[in-house]
């Protein structure tokens, strides 16, 4: 048994958390969108091919802002072929994904969906194969009310109202190889620089975010951000990161230390944005949109699924859809930890993604929609973590791991809400095999009772939810918890995510 002891004191404010850190994702890639989302066969599609009980769960899921339609998808994707009579839409490769891209579902489909799910449009640009004159273009097709050609396109569409869309990505992963139109720092900098101009010059209050590195891993990472930011720091609003993890060979102590390595790369991110503003002389800072995040099977995919045959080009092929067990969410529950913990710069984040791909959230054709282990701490947390988030005191013992370095055993982040005097605290266990006996001083909150105790654990942490098993995995009533002489105290399951609330 391991002993820990944490100390809440909501004086001690880190900021305010933004419901924009709750965002997810939808690309066009494998059967995110079609067979995902939209599958106008299916029993329970309604009027509009949409799935209702995929609507239903993407509610309970609790997502603010969605990013849409990419990803790699968007540096290949020219908007306009999915406007307009769906019977002339055209077929096109997408060669991000080496698939069939129908156009069946667009822009004015996908915000029509984010109507039902009551989630906020985030929309990329593609600045790999397209520029400025294009973005201009989708920002008129969807931000003008009429009286030109395309904001009336729009309206002849049927959307008389403008989507008065607020967040814009500059393109995505424009530091990666494999991105259209990939090339170096200063290369895309000029290019987000000008394209932001041009888009302030319609709209000077639009939120725009500037692509960051695709991992801390990449071989620019650091000196990407600061070429970018020295290019467009006075005309955006965000530099994005991405981030996603897996177990390697079989080192679980590294995998569930993976927020150690989120907590490195947003600091880093923030002293680079920091460094480029002392350097400016500038009043303004840059806040990171951390808009690709999760644990993602990534050597899978490169292994198994990725598609090369010059005459295969499929229509929503089963790509990326890794099964979640319980490591992985509690790993998973860890990183929106880590996103939480700096609330002050980390101010929206998008999990990537939402259905089937990488996702909390899965889909048979015609057939049931289920819950994997990872929509439970997502669903919590974008519930209970309100008001702002506290700086906290936690002795606990760490452990080595192979990737990260020294890790400690538990980790936490708490919220505090001052409008409903509610406390949440979320915990993880990184313990293989050790429960955690930590005892939580909350002396300071005064007379508080528990509101509940929820833990995500099971005795196998590779059980998952499946088609033919989708409640196997859920969140338990942690019964250890109990409050006496101002002190909370907690047992932690080896491998869990734990999220308590004080009321
Ligand atoms: O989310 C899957 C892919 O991961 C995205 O398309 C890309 O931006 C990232 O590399």
């Amino acid at each position: 048994m391991i002993s820990a002891h944490l100390t809440i004191d909501p004086h001690f404010v880190v900021g305010p958390i933004n419901r924009r850190l709750f965002g997810s994702f939808v690309e066009h890639l494998g059967r995110c969108v079609y067979d995902g989302i939209y599958e106008p066969g299916h029993p329970d599609a309604d009027e509009h091919g949409f799935r209702r009980d995929v609507i239903e769960l993407v509610r309970e899921l609790g997502v603010s802002t969605i990013r849409y339609p990419g990803g790699n998808f968007v540096s290949g994707y020219r908007w306009e072929d999915g406007v307009g009579p769906r019977d002339e839409r055209p077929r096109r490769l997408d060669l991000a994904w080496h698939s069939t891209e129908t156009n069946q579902v667009g822009l004015d489909e996908f915000a029509l969906w984010l109507d039902k799910v009551g989630s906020e449009l985030m929309y990329a640009v593609n600045l790999g194969t397209r520029g400025v004159q294009e973005a201009l273009d989708v920002l008129e097709y969807a931000n003008i009310r009429s009286g030109t050609e395309l904001s009336d396109q729009r309206v002849a569409n049927g959307v008389e109202e403008p989507y008065d869309i607020r967040m814009w990505c500059l393109g995505n992963e424009m530091d990666g190889p494999w991105q259209l139109g990939h090339g170096t720092p200063r290369e895309y900098g000029r290019l987000a620089v000008k394209t932001a101009r041009a888009m302030r010059q319609v709209d000077p209050s639009l939120e725009l975010v500037v692509c960051g590195s695709s991992s801390a891993q990449m071989p620019l990472f650091g000196e990407w951000e600061r070429v970018v930011l020295e290019e467009t720091y006075d005309e955006v609003d965000y530099i994005s990161c991405h981030a996603y993890y897996e177990p390697v060979g079989g080192d679980y102590g590294s995998f569930l230390a993976s927020a150690v390595n989120m907590d490195r790369f947003i600091e880093s991110v923030v002293a680079t944005a920091d460094h480029v503003k002392a350097i400016r002389g500038s009043e303004k800072t840059i806040d990171i949109s951390f808009d690709e995040w999760n644990v993602w099977y990534h050597s899978r995919y490169a292994e198994v699924d990725r598609i090369t045959d010059v005459n295969e080009w499929p229509v929503a092929p089963r790509l990326l859809e890794d099964s979640y067990s319980v490591v992985d969410a509690v790993v998973f529950g860890n990183l929106l930890i880590s996103l939480i913990r700096h609330a002050d710069r980390v101010t929206a984040a998008s999990l990537a993604q939402l259905v089937n791909v990488i996702a909390p959230i899965m889909t048979e054709p015609g057939g049931p929609a289920w819950r994997q282990t990872t929509f439970f701490p997502f669903a919590l947390t974008s519930r209970l973590a309100r008001g702002v988030t506290l700086e906290l005191k936690l002795d606990c013992p760490s452990y080595t791991t192979e990737r990260h370095g020294e890790a400690s055993v538990v980790d936490a982040v708490a919220t505090h809400d001052d409008s409903t005097g509610a406390t949440a605290v979320f915990l993880v266990n990184r313990s293989l095999d050790e429960e955690v006996e930590l005892v939580i001083d909350t002396s300071i909150l005064g007379d508080v009772s528990i509101g509940s105790a929820q833990s995500l654990h099971d005795d196998d942490m590779h059980a998952a939810n499946t088609l033919d098993a989708p409640d196997r995995v859920r969140l338990r009533p942690n019964d250890s918890a109990r409050l006496a002489d101002g002190e909370l105290h907690i047992t932690l399951p080896p491998v869990s995510w734990t999220a308590v609330t004080l009321g």
